[in-house]
């Protein structure tokens, strides 16, 4: 399997709950390594830019003052498989729908306020991390390295 690179977000309900650590131990745990971490607030401008493509939705007003309400933690997360590893761990978008011992089933309140962002495909993984992150920001880990 291929080493892929992803981006993870954990929105401001996980930072306001203080579940940083329970929820990167949660990747680590599966494999999937930081290579970049940020704390950032976001500006409108930001979390509108992230999320354009769901502008012309009924919630995208509600989703960019909820993106911005506090500060998020950026990462790119790195390993086997690394998209669809970390939307498994994530779970389903509405927590109600989200599998036993996801992320989104433990933590996540409802659909708007969810815990965690995570790239859908390997492309778009790469535009998001090179929206929030240069290329010098990435650390480098040696896989063969048990
Ligand atoms: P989406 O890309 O569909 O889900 P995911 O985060 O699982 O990739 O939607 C982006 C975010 O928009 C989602 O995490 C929460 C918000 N959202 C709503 O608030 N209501 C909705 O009905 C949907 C579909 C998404």
């Amino acid at each position: 399997m291929a080493i892929e690179r992803t981006l993870s977000i954990l929105k401001p309900d996980a930072l306001q709950k203080g579940v940083i650590g329970k929820i990167v131990d949660r990747f680590e745990t599966k494999g999937l390594k930081p290579v970049a971490m940020k704390m950032k607030q976001l500006t409108t401008d930001e979390a509108g830019g992230f999320y354009a493509v769901h502008r012309e939705r009924p919630f995208f007003k509600d989703l960019v003052s909820f993106m911005t309400s506090g500060p998020v933690l950026l990462m790119v997360l790195e390993g086997e498989n690394a998209v669809a590893a970390n939307r498994e761990i994530m779970g389903a978008t509405n927590p109600k729908d989200a599998a036993p011992g996801t992320i989104r089933k433990d933590f996540a309140e409802s659909i708007d306020a969810n815990t965690v962002h995570g790239s859908d495909s390997l492309d778009n993984a790469k535009i998001e991390i090179s929206y929030h992150f240069a290329a010098t920001e990435l650390v480098a880990y040696d896989w063969a390295k048990k």
